[in-house]
């Protein structure tokens, strides 16, 4: 894999044109994946090797990106610490037993191996289809999102009941991180010493917070993360809404790749990071909506404005939303194919 587009952009090393994949890249805005989808329920699907593996591979096969990211989600690691976990159409995920006392955060296990074991398997598979063509990019998400569920129960706008924690029972919410993090550590070495080639934390929540309530509550606990990893030739890649202010800080936790959103330069971001941390992104996931003349003329725009650059690898500034059309992501990753830098 040392010699794949995508590692060697991870690692900062020259490319002939920036690797391509997406954030939700498996899932619903694929018709195949709804002919899935229609018969097993999501957590069926992460927990079913076969069937993790099968959707995973749907845009390998439909869309030719360049890397393969695992079917699964970041919310397992809080089921496994005993989060009563549901998905339901049109409402999201949820937690029938949010945790917001001393007792529901001592509740919680940490030694949660064997459950998530499933994950171990699929990779298992999902390497055995691949077969060594394109690196699989392995996943969890930050303690301060994996939190924000867990606490306000599901989906929130505003994480009133999350922020509440951090401001009026900081060690309390210490703890909860702590076992999170503990818990996404050990979590990450599975997926690795399973066989991922590459791995990605999620802080998608992270732009709710300040820079110092991020400092404290998030970064410090990706920097934990990050320090425990058995990362020997697997590019750690560190992902937040909210990095066009926080990069710098995402930084100083080490990274090999930090995953920009859409609301800065990406060069001027780069230029500001030290050298060897390589970007990914920044494409504006909107703009996947819009004609095909404009989707090529933003991306070339984006590509001129990284030419010459070592470390960047393409993808959207967040994930594919469920209703943008497939033909215009088909045809986004062909644009990006076609380009020499
Ligand atoms: O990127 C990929 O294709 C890999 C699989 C993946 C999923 N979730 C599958 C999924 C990944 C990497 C995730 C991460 C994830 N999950 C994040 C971080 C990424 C981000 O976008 O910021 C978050 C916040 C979650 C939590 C979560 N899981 C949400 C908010 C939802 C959607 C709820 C809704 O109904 O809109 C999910 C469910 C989910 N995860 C689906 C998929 C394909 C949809 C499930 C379905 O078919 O109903």
């Amino acid at each position: 894999m040392k010699d794949s587009l995508f590692i060697k952009a991870a690692f900062s090393e020259k490319t002939e044109r920036p690797p391509v994949w997406m954030m939700r890249q498996a899932g619903r805005f694929m018709p195949e994946y709804w002919e899935i989808k229609n018969k097993y329920s999501f957590l069926e699907m992460c927990k079913t090797p076969e069937i993790a593996a099968d959707v995973t591979m749907l845009p390998v096969d439909l869309l030719g990106i360049d890397a393969a990211i695992l079917f699964s989600d970041i919310l397992v690691t809080g089921e496994a610490m005993g989060g009563d976990l549901s998905f339901t159409a049109g409402v999201g995920p949820k937690f029938a037993n949010p945790v917001r006392t001393q007792a529901d955060v001592d509740a919680l296990e940490t030694n949660v191996g064997d459950k998530l074991h499933y994950v171990a398997d699929a990779i298992k598979v999902i390497q055995q289809r691949l077969n060594g063509s394109i690196p699989l990019i392995g996943f969890a998400g930050a303690p301060f999102t994996v939190m924000s569920y867990l606490v306000e129960g599901g989906s929130s706008k505003d994480f009133k009941l999350t922020k509440l924690m951090l401001h009026n029972q900081p060690e309390l919410a210490h703890q909860l991180l702590s076992k999170i993090a503990m818990v996404t550590a050990d979590y990450l070495n599975l997926q690795i010493a399973a066989g991922v080639n590459a791995v990605q934390i999620f802080d998608s929540w992270a732009q709710a917070l300040s820079w110092d309530d991020y400092t404290e509550f998030s970064h410090r606990y990706i920097q934990e993360i990050i320090s425990k990893l058995n990362r020997k030739d697997i590019p750690v890649i560190s992902f937040c809404k909210g990095s066009s202010v926080f990069a710098p800080l995402m930084a100083k936790a080490n990274p090999d790749v930090i995953s920009i959103d859409w609301n800065v330069d990406l060069l001027d971001m780069k230029n500001r990071l030290p050298q060897g941390i390589a970007v990914q992104g920044n494409l504006d996931p909107h703009i996947l909506y819009a004609d095909k003349s404009v989707i090529k003329d933003r991306i070339h725009r984006l590509f001129e404005r990284m030419r010459g650059q070592e470390g960047f690898i393409f993808n959207l500034g967040h994930g594919i939303m469920p209703d943008i059309p497939f033909d215009n992501v088909k045809y986004a990753i062909e644009v990006v194919k076609e380009f020499r830098y």
